[in-house]
């Protein structure tokens, strides 16, 4: 056991939401067409205020998002920045960039996915981009970046401008997700973990499988370890499954020079569920100490375990 990073909960500052954050993991999918009125002046603000305010990631990893948004009448101004034609008509983007650390893109995920939510509360849609944005001219947009910084991903945003039927649509195509048998396992890869028998837990492991991810491969794994029934105690520890083609060494990563993006999909998966659980009043924290559990393949890596209390 090897305890490389250690983060209390208390160092992620609380959500402010209005309406449960369940509910706004249910609303929220990946808008791609979006109408040309701007985001309302108050909107925007409360959106750069909650991004000033959340800049420390669970484990340590320190980023800084701005708001690059469109002024009324001036919808032309973000055409240029270069989204590959897959987002029609955003009228705002977030923009952010991280300090080099240990899980620094984990941190990112999670910080950006927090404000994805917070967009979804005020009612606009959004996307994240990781692989379809021209990286150079939104790093211009945000004035550039420090020698240690990456910007792994942007989200695009604005009003929702896909009508209810595309919506729909777009809701079901993004709800495919792996079946929770495929992804959460008790005590050891394989061996199923029941979901009647951890409490509010289960609606924490729902959050997480609606979690985005890069071409939805969901690429999170979850063993529950600690003293079986009930939902105190134990631990939950989280493997990223890496696919093909992404990651170190793939041709997307090196060539393109494309963020190790399931990483972030993993950050953004812890967010679902911490959320998720604190809602539910269960208390916990992120620690990096991986228990050495059998790996049931090399595509296979520890990333962080959430300690229950
Ligand atoms: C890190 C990350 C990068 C993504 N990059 C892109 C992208 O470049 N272009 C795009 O159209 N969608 C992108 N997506 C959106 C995913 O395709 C989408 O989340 C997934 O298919 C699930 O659909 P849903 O978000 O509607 O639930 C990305 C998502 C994540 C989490």
């Amino acid at each position: 056991m090897k305890e490389t990073t250690s983060a209390s909960a208390s160092a992620t500052k609380t959500l402010e939401l209005r309406a449960p954050v369940s509910e706004l993991i249910r609303r929220r999918y990946s808008c791609r067409t979006y109408r040309p009125e701007p985001i309302a002046a108050a909107q925007q603000r409360r959106l750069t205020e909650l991004m000033a305010a959340h800049v420390a990631g669970p484990l340590g990893a320190q980023a800084r998002f701005a708001l690059v948004a469109a002024a009324p009448g001036d919808d032309s101004a973000l055409r240029r920045l270069g989204t590959y034609g897959f987002i029609k008509g955003a009228t705002g983007f977030v923009v952010g960039a991280v300090r080099r650390a240990p899980r620094d893109l984990e941190d990112y995920g999670y910080l950006l996915e927090q404000i994805v939510l917070f967009a979804t509360d005020l009612g606009l849609g959004t996307c994240w981009l990781g692989g379809t944005f021209t990286r150079g001219s939104f790093v211009r947009r945000f004035g550039g970046l420090a020698r240690d910084e990456t910007m792994p991903a942007v989200v695009s945003l604005g009003l929702i401008g896909d009508d209810g039927g595309e919506r729909i649509r777009e809701r079901e195509e993004g709800s495919r997700r792996l079946p929770s048998s495929e992804l959460f396992f008790a005590r050891r890869f394989g061996e199923p973990l029941d979901l009647g028998a951890v409490g509010a837990y289960a609606q924490a492991l729902e959050a997480l499988r609606m979690a985005p991810s890069a071409t939805n491969k969901q690429p999170w794994r979850l063993v529950r370890d600690g003293d079986g029934g009930g939902e105190g105690g134990g631990a939950w520890h989280f493997y990223l499954r890496r696919s093909r083609g992404y990651g170190k060494g793939s041709a997307l990563f090196s060539v393109l020079r494309i963020a190790d993006l399931q990483r972030v999909d993993m950050g953004i998966a812890m967010c679902h569920f911490e959320l998720v659980a604190r809602e539910r009043g269960l208390a916990g924290s992120w620690v990096v100490r991986d228990p050495g559990i059998p790996l049931p393949g090399k595509d296979t890596e520890y990333t962080v375990t959430w300690v229950a209390e």
